[in-house]
């Protein structure tokens, strides 16, 4: 019984310290074959089972099944462990040779592409990029910029009222206010940001769209150099052969003021003048609410749609498109 114990004993341990050693597929094949083969090591220690006295059979029997499980486990594991450490030696588990998974990359949307043109342009012109809160008080929404408590575009049906004298802001004029009110002439400003109206939404209308909002005050200010600004701008951003047309207009906060239209190409092969935006000369008493002598200083400002911008350059048909984040569609640009 003690010999058998023994052999069984240090079966178990040559096994071990055999395997310890295995680093790879082949080795532990051979190692396998030599101890649980169908002729190993560890079958002939079971068929010599027979041989022992029937008094310690059953004792016998434990400790070599014992030893036989143990042996069946190491190889298990390190079966296991070379299987998904060194895939090449491990056979077809991976395959090195596909195509690897491409990481999705994304990229800026169309209208912040956009903005980041528009402020490059108006950059290289000399503006530098003011910025303004969307959440506003009506001194910058409306007061400050000369439109009166009676006036219709205060009504509560046309803008998105927080509360009496809060709203979320209808327009980026705000931003002038803002800037004149901390800064003395010259001022040569750019500033893009959203505004909001309670707008039935439809191809060319939205609740919430971009503007991009010009000011310059200084000594001299004319309205041959707004009108060049704007062409000058819609060159660099549409094309040299673009067609812009100014018409007579009215805002509150510029005299005179007028609309900056532009010819869309309809589908149809017809064209069509679509507006803009608005621009004028900033009226006097836009000037006198915040400080700036009307007497000395001149300026001009202006108020242009991106997404109309967008429309027109890229020949997007329905502005609903660039809202509704379908990655079909943001892919293209
Ligand atoms: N704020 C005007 C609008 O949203 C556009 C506009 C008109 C802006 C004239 C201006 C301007 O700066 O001078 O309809």
């Amino acid at each position: 019984m003690a010999d058998f114990l023994d052999e069984i004993k240090s079966l178990h341990e040559s096994a071990r310290a055999e395997l310890a050693r295995v680093r790879d597929s082949k080795t532990l094949e051979v190692w396998r074959i030599k101890y649980l083969g169908a002729k190993g090591l560890v079958r002939s220690v079971m068929d010599r089972l027979r041989e022992v006295p029937r008094e310690i059979k059953p004792a016998a029997g434990k400790a070599a099944n014992e030893v036989k499980n143990a042996i069946q486990s190491a190889f298990d594991s390190a079966l296991a462990k070379l299987t998904s450490s060194t895939p090449a030696s491990a056979g077809p588990a991976v395959d090195v040779t596909l195509p690897g998974e491409r990481p999705a990359v994304g990229h800026a949307h169309l209208i912040t592409q956009t903005i980041n043109e528009i402020l490059d342009i108006f950059g290289r012109m000399g503006f530098s990029v003011a910025q303004g809160p969307e959440v506003e008080d009506e001194w910058h929404n409306f007061i400050a910029l000369n439109i009166p408590a009676a006036h219709p575009a205060r009504d509560v049906l046309d803008n998105f009222y927080i509360d009496q004298h809060l709203m979320i802001r209808s327009q980026t004029s705000t931003i002038q206010i803002r800037v004149m009110e901390k800064t003395p002439p010259p001022i040569c400003v750019v500033a893009t940001g959203r505004v909001y109206r309670p707008d039935t939404v439809d191809a060319t209308h939205s609740f919430m769209f971009h503007q991009v909002e010009g000011l310059y005050v200084d000594e001299g200010v004319d309205l041959v150099n707004l009108k060049t600004t704007v062409d000058q701008f819609c060159k660099a951003y549409f094309g040299q052969d673009v067609q812009t047309r100014f018409r007579p207009s009215f805002f509150p906060f510029t005299e005179p003021s007028a609309e900056v239209d532009l010819l869309f190409h309809l589908p149809d092969g017809s064209t069509k003048w679509i507006e803009l935006g608005g621009c004028g000369m900033v009226d006097p008493n836009v000037l006198e609410a915040v400080r700036i002598d009307p007497e000395k200083y001149t300026g001009w400002a202006f108020g242009l749609g991106i997404e109309r911008m967008i429309m027109r350059k890229h020949g997007i048909p329905d502005l609903r498109l660039l809202f509704e984040n379908s990655a079909r569609f943001t892919r293209q640009f």
